[in-house]
């Protein structure tokens, strides 16, 4: 076909889809208001390149609750913390199932998955054994040397990385080391190994194979929208998925083969190996792999992506990083390091992460619900199986709720008892109720000390090209929401 028909084609679809597109729907009192859509496509074209920034909007044409058709799929969007209490509190056994992707299911990853694993008794038993044993705040407290090591090797790298003039003078990708050392902190609680170290060829083939799975999985694939075409996998994700997780479950099944043979070792692996019995039914090498897998793709980018954020909102206000960096000075001291026993010392290291998160929440939509049933919603007919996306995101900026709600500002935090643990639903980025967030104990570890180790152990600064890239407040969608444009800042050792 010539461009000139080609061009009359697209014009004479584009003419037809726009003589057939909806009126704006109000109200019925049946489902909750939104846009128009357009026929088979529906909202698709609604949401831009950020949804959760264009359907924050929303709010003001249609109010809290928000519907739209994405594709074939019914999805209902939450913009206020009421709407969200609401969901969390009266509704919350009822929208307990997840939506699953087609990504996900390869090799059946969704039902092994405490994420994704379909509400029953796998899920039930498997979410005890991580919160009750695993990611207890007693089991945290029994790894604190852990994170430390792990934290005294980032340091190491930073420093050595900031005395190359090349990469000194443009300033350090501060994201990667972060994303490194929670890798290797997340490795040594679950198998006793660090994975990240020039030393180990087949841990960093296991590191790239999950940054992989992790870019994979956080495309857009027109699969989700219209099922139909399953079979026909138009952007090869599934197959693309299939193999970087055939890849990845054999390397984590050799890490664990080789982990077996050692006796006495007091991880994660060790945990899930005792539960057996304890409640749950033997766990299958097959879910034991992904359980392990799980933990490193819930936990290493969101703790990355945070700290980078906090990274640039304190590079971006420098009296605000000077108030954090004084409280460690007071607390620890030149020359001593960050120390977890000190935690409740530092409101004010606190209060930047919580502000951090309630500005820049990594999983902006939480990992989105699904409604088991039918059912009535503030008056709304929801029918089954329809997506809700939380705005985690539009909830953190709401000015009905938060003063002056675009300010960086943690002083809001002090004294308030407003967290992020699932009960004030104005601050929910690790989300609410009973599929709320596994690893809240060890994420609001890694945080405080990386961030805090960052802060204490470094002065920061960045160059002109650096200021450019702060107030470059574009994004990138991946497993989390990170900054398209990496932040660089060049560090000097607080001791030299
Ligand atoms: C900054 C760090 C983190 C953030 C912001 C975060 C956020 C979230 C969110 C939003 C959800 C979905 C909650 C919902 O549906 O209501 C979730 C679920 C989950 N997270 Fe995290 N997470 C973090 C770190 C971690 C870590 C370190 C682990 C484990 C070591 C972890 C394990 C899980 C698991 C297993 C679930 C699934 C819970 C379920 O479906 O029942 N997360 N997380």
């Amino acid at each position: 076909m010539n461009w000139e028909l080609t061009i009359l084609f697209c014009c004479v679809v584009a003419s037809i889809l726009f003589l057939l597109r909806r009126k704006r729907r109000l109200p019925t009192g049946n489902l909750p208001p939104g846009p128009p859509g357009w026929p088979v496509f529906g909202n698709m074209f609604d949401l831009g390149s950020m949804p959760y920034k264009t359907l924050a909007e929303l709010r003001k044409d249609y109010g809290p609750v928000v519907w739209l058709r994405i594709g074939s799929i019914n999805t209902m969007v939450l913009l206020t913390a009421d709407a969200a209490a609401e969901l969390f509190k009266n509704h919350d056994a009822n929208f307990a199932e997840r939506t699953i992707t087609e990504v996900m299911r390869a090799y059946d990853f969704n039902k092994a998955a405490v994420s994704l694993a379909p509400y029953g008794q796998y899920w039930r038993v498997m979410k005890r054994v991580m919160t009750v044993e695993m990611l207890v705040q007693k089991k945290i407290n029994e790894t604190t040397d852990i994170r430390l090591r792990c934290i005294t090797d980032m340091v190491r790298w930073i420093g050595k990385e900031a005395t190359d003039a090349t990469v000194s003078a443009a300033g350090i990708h501060v994201a990667r080391f972060v994303f490194l050392a929670s890798f290797n902190m997340l490795g040594n609680l679950m198998l006793s190994r660090d994975l990240v170290s020039p030393e180990s060829a087949e841990g960093s083939e296991f590191f790239s194979a999950m940054v992989e799975l992790m870019e994979w999985s956080g495309h857009p694939n027109i699969v989700d929208l219209f099922p139909w075409l399953k079979w026909l996998d138009p952007q090869g994700l599934r197959r693309k998925a299939d193999e970087g997780m055939g890849r990845t479950m054999k390397i984590v099944g050799k890490f664990v083969a080789e982990r077996l043979k050692e006796e006495g070792k007091k991880d994660f692996l060790q945990v899930l190996l005792e539960s057996e019995g304890n409640g749950s039914d033997k766990i299958s090498d097959h879910d034991l792999n992904i359980l392990i897998m799980e933990v490193f793709l819930a936990g290493s980018e969101t703790t990355s992506s945070t700290t980078e954020w906090a990274m640039v909102e304190l590079l971006s206000h420098p009296e605000i990083m000077a108030k954090a960096k004084n409280e460690l000075a007071q607390v620890f001291g030149k020359g001593h390091t960050f120390d977890e026993n000190h935690m409740e010392n530092l409101p004010y290291l606190q209060a930047v992460i919580k502000e951090t998160l309630r500005l820049h929440p990594p999983i902006p939509f939480l990992v989105p619900r699904r409604a088991m049933q039918d059912v009535d919603f503030m008056g709304y007919q929801i029918p089954k199986n329809t997506q809700v996306f939380v705005n985690a995101w539009a909830i953190g900026r709401d000015p009905a709720t938060w003063d002056d709600p675009l300010s960086f500002k943690p002083e809001r935090f002090l004294g308030s008892k407003i967290d992020y643990k699932g009960q004030h639903y104005e601050l929910i980025p690790f989300g609410a109720g009973r599929r709320m967030c596994a690893g809240i104990p060890l994420a609001n570890r890694m945080l405080h000390i990386v961030l805090g180790s960052l802060l204490h152990e470094f002065d920061w600064e960045v160059d002109e090209a650096g200021r450019k890239g702060l107030a470059d407040s574009r994004e990138r969608i991946g497993i989390t929401v990170r900054k398209l444009v990496p932040l660089k800042a060049k560090p000097t050792h607080c001791s030299m």
